[in-house]
């Protein structure tokens, strides 16, 4: 693991330029010998640990954490003061924190002399090598560290780097891998929501600023691809030339195709990528052939479409339940009752026939009923009828897809129902 130290080049033997050089160092496995054991150590000891370093505390008395560490064996606690270079012996790296200012110029004096680098808490911004604010942030490209240094002013660091971080996590920065992974990429199959930018969820965002390649679909929220370095590729699948989509395997066959060329791929769906999204299928084929694959669940136009209206799937005294069903299938099967809410997708085309088949069935005629088209986007509109009337109405004022139809009580407390 990298450790986050950072060694500043002297512009003169002893006087440091404490921000002229960053020089990450690998701590894991070397011994670190800390003199001193207080407060300061503590905090650093823990971080030379997690570094994966061998530590050695040299102090006649220390904190309990300090003590707890050493009674666990996980580090050495050398009870007695500082007894000279020899303490120094085979260090990597020495730290000296001993709130005596003679005794810490002594320890850096003599690592410097073995030509060890030192971290001297009590000449801050000075001393051979000085430990950073640092931040382990994980992107979907791979984990990042945020390391700021302050100029011996660590409370500054601390501050950037926490705020530096937060923007990373936030998606705020390109952290792309910026080539070609010698083996298999990754791919992530990412729920857009239905439209507007600011339903795309931020995990979902955070993907788009780690990918080489973005695989788009019709209905997912093309405008946010506009905000990624030009040089990320994009790939449209929601229409080929021709006006044509391309057919599902194509699709999945490209995600294979670029994610083992080395590429972080994001699939950008419309909704959620496991509601009538096939996002299943695609992640079933990527982990048969060995594919990092994960999904950002999306918000679904199933209940966002309604929303969008003014429509809860479920209310209570109105809805307790709802069933989402593409138009195509399933339908002798729904709940025809009017306190149970029906979402239709894909349904526009086939209005009339689901309605037949629901009525038929033994729904009542009368249960409120809407259509919602481009919900969450420019255009939006809503269409409200009683259930066999639907159809006609819809015809009447040309609804086109996209758009979700809603079956049951819950329209009436939508806005746009006026009985
Ligand atoms: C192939 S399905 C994909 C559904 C998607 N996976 C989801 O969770 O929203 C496409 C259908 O979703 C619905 N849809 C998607 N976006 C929509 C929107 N913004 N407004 C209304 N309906 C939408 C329409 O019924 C459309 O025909």
């Amino acid at each position: 693991m990298t450790s986050d130290l950072i060694a500043g080049p002297t512009t003169s033997r002893g006087e440091a330029d404490d921000l002229g050089l960053d020089l990450a160092v690998l701590l894991s496995g070397r011994r670190v010998v800390c003199v001193g054991g207080g407060a300061v150590t503590a905090r650093r000891v823990r971080r030379f640990l997690d570094a994966g370093a061998l530590v050695e505390v040299i102090s006649p008395v220390a904190t309990d954490e300090v003590a707890e560490l050493a009674a666990s064996g996980e580090i050495r606690w050398t009870a007695r003061p500082y007894a000279g270079p020899a303490d120094l012996a085979g260090a990597w790296l020495v730290h000296t924190a001993t709130g005596v200012r003679s005794v810490d110029a002594a320890v850096a004096a003599d690592a410097e002399a073995q030509r060890t680098f030192c971290v001297d808490a009590s000449a801050a911004g000075r001393g051979s090598a000085h430990v950073l604010a640092s931040r382990r942030v994980e992107t979907a490209a791979g984990p990042l560290r945020v390391a700021v240094h302050g100029g011996g002013d660590p409370r500054r660091a601390a501050g950037v780097a926490a705020s530096v971080a937060a923007e990373v996590a936030a998606g705020a920065h390109d952290v792309r891998a910026r080539r070609r992974r010698a083996g298999v990429g990754w791919v992530a199959l990412v729920g857009g929501g239905p439209g507007d930018p600011g339903l795309l969820t931020l995990a979902g965002w955070q993907a788009l600023r780690a990918a080489d390649v973005v695989v788009v679909d019709r209905l997912a929220p093309r405008e946010v691809l506009a905000a990624l370095p030009s040089d990320v590729r994009i790939i449209d699948v929601g229409k080929a030339p021709g006006n044509h989509l391309m057919r599902q395997e194509d699709i999945t066959e490209t995600l294979v195709r670029e994610a083992r060329a080395g590429w972080g791929v994001v699939r950008l769906k419309g909704g959620d990528p496991y509601v009538l999204g096939r996002g299943g299928e695609e992640r079933e084929r990527l982990d048969a052939e060995g594919i990092p694959v994960r999904v950002v669940p999306g918000v679904t136009s199933a209940i966002a479409g309604p929303a969008a209206a003014g429509i809860p799937v479920t209310h209570r005294g109105l809805a307790d339940g709802f069933t989402v069903v593409s138009a195509h299938d399933q339908l002798g099967a729904v709940p025809l009752r009017r306190d149970h809410t029906l979402v239709f997708l894909m349904g526009v085309a086939r209005l009339a026939s689901i309605v037949t088949t629901l009525v038929a069935g033994g729904h009542d005629p009368e249960t409120p009923a809407a259509i919602v088209e481009r919900a969450h986007r420019q255009g939006q509109r809503t269409t409200v009828a009683r259930l066999a009337d639907l159809p006609a109405v819809a015809e009447r004022v040309g609804v086109q897809n996209p758009a979700v139809i809603v079956v049951g009580d819950v329209v009436t407390v939508s806005p746009h129902w006026a009985g």
